[in-house]
């Protein structure tokens, strides 16, 4: 499903070069959940933006079902994400001013779905995540959890089969997170492959495997 080939990333700051990612293959099979562990610094965002076509490696490759996503067009690229990949964040990255329901509809609408229809499916969605009850509520008229699972019925718009979430829970009190993290396992046993970067061991050993990450590189 997702194959990475001895790709690096290196990023220039002030002329100084910074090694984030150091020549790392893997292999993530459709289905799988994977949780990505490792000290701040050691290259687990630069590997899911890597992953998810929003970063170019310095060398090597990524491919996604078999497409290599980095030798296609910067449009077909993002098209390419739009059909394949969602993306949770630790910071939710909600638009403040629309409502829940809003914030939901707009993947709908950017696709060319009609206010009505995209409103009826984004309303399912939401439901789908317990908020029916916080239709109207603006992100910043919600706890931290409800806003997360905004986050996650807009990332269920496109119904991605890749899910790749970078510290989900990280802002959230266990009790919340773990209902993100609950969430995340019924999407992995509906089919959807999910790559997880998390600080919390209790979440990363709920994952079908667990890949630590050290200085860009990866250790056993
Ligand atoms: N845009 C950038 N420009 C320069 N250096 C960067 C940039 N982004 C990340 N880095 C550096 O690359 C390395 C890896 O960063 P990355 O964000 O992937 O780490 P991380 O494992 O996600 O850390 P954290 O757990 O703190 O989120 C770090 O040393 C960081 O300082
Ligand atoms: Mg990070």
């Amino acid at each position: 499903m997702i194959h990475i080939e001895n790709a690096s990333k290196t990023y220039t700051h002030h002329a100084e070069q910074v090694t984030a990612l150091d020549r790392v293959t893997m292999n993530i099979e459709a289905g799988e959940f994977v949780s990505i562990v490792g000290p701040s610094g050691s290259g687990k965002s630069t590997l899911l933006l890597l992953m998810g076509g929003m970063l170019s490696p310095s060398e090597g490759t990524v491919s996604i079902d078999n497409t290599n996503i980095y030798d296609l067009s910067p449009n077909d690229r993002s098209r390419f994400r739009g059909q394949h990949i969602g993306f949770l964040f630790q910071r939710f990255h909600l638009i403040p001013y629309l409502t829940a329901l809003e914030n939901v509809t707009v993947p709908f609408l950017l696709q060319g779905d009609g206010g009505e229809a995209a409103r009826e499916r984004a309303t399912e969605l939401l439901t789908r995540v317990q908020l029916d009850q916080r239709l109207d509520h603006k992100p910043g008229e919600m706890s931290v959890g409800q806003q997360q699972r905004v986050a996650l019925a807009r990332m269920l718009a496109n119904d991605p089969p890749v899910i790749l979430a970078d510290e989900p829970t990280g802002n959230l009190d266990p009790q919340t997170g773990g209902a993100i993290i609950g969430f995340l396992l019924e999407l992995n046993k509906a089919g959807k492959t999910i790559v997880m970067v998390t600080h919390t061991p209790e979440a990363a050993r709920m994952t079908s495997r667990m890949i630590s990450l050290t200085n860009g590189a990866f250790v056993n």
